[in-house]
Formats: C-alpha cells, structure tokens, sequence
C-alpha cells in the first residue's frame, strides 16, 4: 500500500519567494479603467447554437465538433483572425442529459496541435481533454463517457499545455449544459429565451481587431479594456418573460468580474460551477474569477432597460489597485418588452446538496501557490504529483503565498468549501464548486470525493486557472488508482508546444 491513509503534503520547503513583480496592469493611481455609461449597446447578444447531436446505434448521442481558424468582425468592416469550433469564433452549446452516454468527435483544423477540455465534468481521466488528450493538426479525438452528475451549467475550452492561455485568448470555448430531471420546473429553461447563456471575456481590439497574439500583461496575465458576451461587443438582449436566468461564465484569461446590475436591484443566485444551490440566495452581486460560473434569475418589468456591470471585484490588491482590481466595465444591457410573459415564481429548495462531514476525510493535503508553482514545483508533463485512493474522501487546504490573485481548479470532481479562513464559507459557497478564487493571503480547506475511473495510466490536473500562470507551471497531475495500483506516469513530454 504506496499511499498513507493519512498524508499531510506541507509546504515545500527552499521555495526563494521572489518579490511579485508589478507589471503592466498596475494602476497606482488606482483609477482603472471605467467604461460604465459610455458603451453603446447597440448590437444584439449572440446565442451560441445548440450543438446539433445525433443517437448512434450503441445509445451514445454524438457531437460533431471542429476547431478552426476564421475571421470575426468585432467592429463591422473590421475582421479579426479568429479561431472557433464549428464557427469562426467560440463554440456552440453541448447539452446532454444525465445518465446519457456522449460521444464527442473533435477535429483539429487548425495547422497547430490542441485540446479540448470538458470543464467540471466528471469523466475518466482519458476522456478529459487535458495536456495528455492531445490533438495534432488534421487528426480527430473522440472522447465518450456517461454522464454521471446533477444539472449544471459546464464548459469547454482548450488545455494544451503552454498554450492554453492563447488558444482560448484566440476564442476556443463553449458551453456544456447538464440536464437532470430532478431540477425544478419552476427555473427559466428555454434555451435562448428566458434562459441565457452568457460567456463574459475581457480583450483588447486596437484599431477594432483582436491582436493575433494574446498581449502580455500584469502578474496575473492578460487583462483586456473591452468586454464580448458571447463574442459580441456592446450587446443588448431582448427579454420577453417577467423572469429571466443568466448563466455566466467568467471566460477571461485572468480577469475577475464582480457583477451587479447598474441600479443595485437584487436577483437571486441559483447555482455555481456544480450545480443549483439548496435554495435560492438573494443577493445583488457575484464574483467570478476565470473558469467559474454562476446562474442567476433576474426580475424585469415591462419595457425597463437594465445593465449588468461588473466593478470593484476583490483582489485582495488594497489601495495599490492592481489585477484589475480598480476597473468598472458595462457588460450587457437587458431591454425588456413592453409586455412579459409571466414565470413561475422559484421554488423555495433547488435541490439536495448532502454536506460533506469533514470528519469523513481520508486524507488531508495543503498546496501553496507561489511563483508560477505548486508546493514549489512547476508542471512537468511525467512526473505524478500525488495520487488519490479511488472511494475516499481528501480535504484540499489551498492558500496563496505570492501576494498574487490565483483561482484554484481542480478536475473530475465537483467539491464543497469547509472553511474560508477557518470561518464557514458564506450562502454564495454553499454548492458544488470546481474553481474558487483564492485573493492574497485567503486560506480555502476544500472537501471532495474520488468516485470512479481509477486510471494508473492517466492523470488529471489541478491548477491555477490565471492561464498564465497555468502555462506558466502552477499546474499539477493527480492520479486515481484502485489499492495496489501504481501509477505509469506519461514517458514522454508531448505536451509542450509541439
Ligand atoms: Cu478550465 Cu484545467 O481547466
Ligand atoms: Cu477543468
Ligand atoms: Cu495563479
């Protein structure tokens, strides 16, 4: 038996702390940038399409994705050099329902190899679409798995390692929604309608075109001055129903949006990254850091305009207002229609989310993030970082020890926060997560179970989801194994850049 049942992973030693650089994205001033009132709103939202699939003859419904190159007009008569799957920029929406068997069929049509990973799904580590999922130029992979968890809104994006950070800058990502029969009927669910996928980026555009490269930035990555939803610059949505659910992605690179709507009216939160929450939560604002998301139900009158802004998100940055921490942005206006059609009010329980006891753990781990590592080591494509005994329970202490902002993710599994600095997590923790934000000097003991898909083969990651900081190496490879099973780390580093 290799691994301890109880294994306390301390921090790594020998780790010099080097002073964080402050890069371009300070703002000693503590100005920021402000685009609040001066956006137009002048073009619809783009709905990403639903992904057309189709029932094989083994029961599997099968997606038909590819990832290519195109040109978008951000600005009209302005095109930018895009890249997209099935489109020249972003993806459309998967949907699948759970219990179903996927099968998914990604082309690469690019001239560069990629990967497509299946955020917050939990899945074999084969199926992932991680670092070790590659796909090279001209080839197709066809991961396929069942779909083994509660209604959530999930999604795609590329993973290669290195990379990441500029393929998804270049548009590569799409939603993935979870169906469940056990959600209420009562939630807004007409996809497009009163049920809204919204994916939230911060760019750059000089001149009205996207740079072909991601530019560089501050200490957290790229931070961008114009805000897309859905690919679209300064968008409008027409709602036609009294209620309407928003479910947004934070899709940035490294930007943390902190949104409310313009004139502070509250909305009710409905689920994270995992899933509905027990109950609604009535709030007038949510922060998102890259990677999660939160659904929402908003109530509009007749013939109202709203907008949904984003300002003053927790950086834990103090009075040197960096990271973002300063800017204001005016995301999306909401125009509602002189007549709304009515919506059931919203149940008073959205769904069981069984606690767990942090007693049951197995094991307990900590990981500092620091400097581009983890516990002091940067990513290395064949070396397993820890394994975890498939059916057991671990508790996770992650905390930062740079100054520096960093959103902690973890594959496979959906987790529930215990403790944010030793203190119960707030109503807005209180579901399924797969991605936390982790300010400066913030402490996060996460709880989460290893079901299934034990692999001595394949290893799944956990890292800061800040993507340059991801490419950077603040990224590590866990393995789940049945008892007696050794890990086979990968032999070859395939993937860097190729
Ligand atoms: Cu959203 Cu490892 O990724
Ligand atoms: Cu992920
Ligand atoms: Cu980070």
């Amino acid at each position: 038996m290799s691994i301890p049942r109880r294994t306390l992973l301390g921090v790594l030693g020998g780790a010099a702390l080097a002073l964080p650089i402050l890069g371009a994205a300070v703002s000693w001033a503590g100005r920021g940038i402000d685009t609040r009132g001066k956006v137009p709103f002048d073009r619809p939202l783009h709905v990403p399409p639903l992904a057309p699939s189709r029932v094989d003859a083994q029961g599997r419904r099968v997606f038909d994705l590819t990832i290519a190159a195109g040109r978008t007009e951000f600005t009209p008569g302005k095109p930018s050099t895009t890249w997209g799957v099935n489109g020249a920029h972003l993806g459309p929406t998967l949907r699948a329902a759970r219990g179903e068997k996927v099968r998914i069929n990604v082309g690469n049509a690019l001239d560069e190899a990629t990967s497509l990973h299946w955020h917050g799904m939990h899945l074999p580590p084969s199926m992932d679409g991680g670092p070790h999922q590659m796909i090279g130029p001209g080839t197709t992979w066809s991961p396929s798995w069942t779909v083994h968890q509660q209604a959530a809104t999930l999604w795609y994006h590329p993973h290669p390692h290195g990379r990441t950070a500029q393929h998804v800058y270049r548009g590569v990502a799409g939603m993935f929604l979870i169906d469940d029969d056990a959600a209420p009927p009562e939630l807004p669910h007409v996809y497009g309608i009163d049920d809204i996928p919204l994916i939230v980026q911060d760019r750059r555009l000089p001149g009205g075109v996207l740079d072909p490269d991601e530019p560089m930035a501050g200490t957290t990555g790229f931070l961008g001055d114009r805000i897309l939803v859905n690919g679209t610059l300064g968008p409008y949505v027409d709602v036609r129903t009294e209620r309407i659910r928003l479910r947004l992605l934070n899709g940035s690179n490294a930007r943390v949006f902190h949104f409310h709507f313009a004139d502070r009216r509250s909305f009710e939160l409905i689920a994270t990254d995992g899933g509905l929450l027990p109950a609604p939560h009535t709030t007038d604002r949510v922060q998102l850091a890259p990677g999660e998301r939160a659904e929402i139900v908003v109530v509009l009158t007749p013939g109202e305009r709203v907008v949904l802004r984003s300002s003053d998100p927790d950086t834990g940055a103090g009075f040197v207002q960096r990271d973002g921490g300063a800017d204001r942005f005016d995301v999306l206006q909401l125009r509602a229609a002189d007549t709304l059609a009515p919506s059931a009010r919203l149940p008073a329980r959205l769904a069981e989310v069984p606690r767990i006891p942090a007693h049951t753990a197995d094991a307990q781990r900590v990981f500092e993030l620091a400097e581009h590592t983890i516990n002091g080591r940067r990513m290395s494509a064949n070396r397993i970082d820890l394994t975890v005994r498939k059916d057991t329970t671990e508790i996770w202490e992650v905390h930062t020890g740079d100054g520096t902002l960093h959103s902690f993710h973890v594959h496979d599994v959906q987790f529930q926060v215990l403790t944010v600095d030793g203190s119960p997590p707030p109503e807005h923790l209180a579901g399924w997560k797969d991605t936390v934000l982790l300010p400066p000097g913030t402490s996060m003991r996460l709880i989460m179970r290893f079901a299934d898909y034990a692999d001595p083969n394949s290893p799944y990651m956990y890292h800061c989801h800040m993507l340059y900081h991801e490419d950077q190496g603040m990224m590590g490879q866990f393995m789940v194994l049945e008892p007696g099973q050794r890990p086979h780390p990968p032999a070859t580093d395939h993937a860097g850049h190729h």
